[in-house]
């Protein structure tokens, strides 16, 4: 100030400590502690519980621009030990043991240029678009399953199984097996029925494996016998004559399956709570529904996953040369973490972001990343969003939160975010 202002003399004003991250209440509500980072420490190297250092990027432009810079590598390789103090992992639980990591998430170009042209060739927005009236199959099947009770858990009974049934029926994956899938992928999220214990000891590294296994042997036999689905196309896939290798295909359909699951499940369960926490944009977006708008249900889909997206972080990236970030030096090595959620809710890039708004336009949301790691999944996630809250509003119109939001609980790892239960009551039907 000067000499003429009222502040001169004053002492100059502690600026406000940073909010401790990721403990209880962050996981509840992380938007106040990104903003503060957002505006005060746009770029920050934290320790994560884990025990890492990593670079937390939260700013719009930074993370958009650091989701497309290619001196950030996907591969674990490029960790430098200096960051890590010994006890931190990155990656997936379980994943190192199970030889799955030549996968889309971990590779640099030129492999994953070849994997990903591949993979795109089988898994194409057309494939997804044509698997619709089997997720609606899906979605009316699970709502008829409680819809006479008047009271569902929405996590267990509805946004977990849905994607899971729906990607192994995408993937192949026999009717008879899937059942096992459900319960590899619980002990994956450590999910279990609510009032019953978590999973074991070990026992996430157990389904990994058990699952690559499964998934190696129908690899094997889809190899021999192809039909008409997406592990036999992955297996025929060739681009000038290559072809996925045995392991290359049981990696990219672990990772379909990984990539898939709990962010789908994600979308479906924040996606809801957010409408019912909203009860105006709710009551407009169920009349937009009934009246069949189906356009203004995908530009919902899009601000839920604004708003509350699934991925709070993009997966790690690690810089192969020293280099800048909203003007802080990164080094060779260092693990570097964009936060999406934080940048989801920038002031500088969105009107009014912590306001949930369904028909915001043009909203250019990073939810599923930006780059050539861009979500190869996103036409599927979408129809499963606007498929599974379509249903929830045309067939339980008056569904209710049937808890406290402060009784909640939210699975907060590092990367994904999402509620472990989501008790509603409903006019039984
Ligand atoms: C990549 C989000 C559903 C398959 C990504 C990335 C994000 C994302 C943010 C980029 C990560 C990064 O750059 O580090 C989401 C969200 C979903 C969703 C929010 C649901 C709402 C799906 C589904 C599938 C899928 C249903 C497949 C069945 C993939 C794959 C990649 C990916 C294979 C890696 C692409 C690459 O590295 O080239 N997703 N995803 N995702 N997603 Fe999704």
């Amino acid at each position: 100030p000067d000499a003429g202002s009222p502040d001169a003399g004053a002492p100059a004003a502690a600026p406000c400590p940073m909010p401790p991250l990721f403990d209880w209440e962050f996981a509840a509500d992380p938007y106040p502690a990104y903003a503060w980072l957002r505006e005060h420490a746009p770029v920050r190297r934290t320790e994560l519980p884990s025990g890492v250092e990593a670079w937390l990027v939260t700013r719009y432009a930074d993370a958009r621009q650091a989701l497309a810079d290619q001196r950030l590598s996907k591969n674990p390789g490029h960790h430098s030990e200096r960051s890590a103090h010994g006890k931190g992992k990155v990656g997936i639980p379980g994943e190192r043991s199970a030889n799955l990591m030549t996968h889309l998430l971990n590779i640099d170009p030129p492999d994953h240029t070849r994997l990903r042209r591949l993979v795109s060739k089988a898994f194409t927005p057309a494939r997804a678009a044509e698997f619709e009236p089997r997720v609606r199959e899906l979605t009316d099947q699970l709502i008829d399953g409680f819809a006479a009770r008047g009271e569902a858990d929405l996590i267990h009974e509805f946004a977990f199984p849905l994607p899971i049934y729906a990607i192994c029926d995408m993937l192949g994956v026999p009717a008879e097996d899937q059942d096992d899938f459900r319960d590899w992928a619980g002990m994956m999220l450590r999910h279990h029925k609510p009032g019953q214990p978590g999973p074991p000891r070990g026992g996430v590294g157990r389904a990994v494996k058990k699952m690559r296994n499964y998934l190696a042997e129908l690899i094997h036999r889809k190899r021999e016998k192809p039909g008409d689905d997406l592990i036999s196309g992955l297996t025929r896939a060739s681009d000038h004559g290559e072809q996925l290798t045995e392991n290359e295909a049981a990696a990219m359909a672990f990772i379909l399956l990984f990539a898939g699951f709990e962010t789908t499940v994600n979308l479906i369960g924040n996606g809801t709570y957010a409408l019912l926490r909203n009860p105006g944009q709710r009551a407009e977006l169920t009349r937009a529904v009934e009246g069949g708008d189906d356009a203004a249900l995908a530009t919902a889909v899009e601000e839920l996953l604004r708003y509350d997206g699934p991925v709070e972080m993009a997966t790690w990236r690690f810089a192969t040369e020293p280099l800048e970030i909203g003007g802080e030096r990164i080094g060779e090595g260092d693990p570097v973490l964009v936060v999406l959620a934080a940048a989801d809710r920038d002031p500088a890039k969105f009107d009014r972001p912590d306001v949930l708004d369904l028909g915001r336009r043009d909203n250019q949301h990073l939810g599923y990343g930006h780059g050539i790691h861009y979500c190869l999944g996103a036409p599927l996630a979408r129809l499963e969003g606007r498929v599974a809250l379509e249903s929830l509003l045309r067939r339980l119109p008056d569904v209710r939160l049937a808890a406290d939001p402060s009784e909640l609980r939210w699975r907060g790892g590092l990367i994904m975010r999402g509620l472990r239960q989501l008790p509603v009551q409903f006019g039984a039907v």
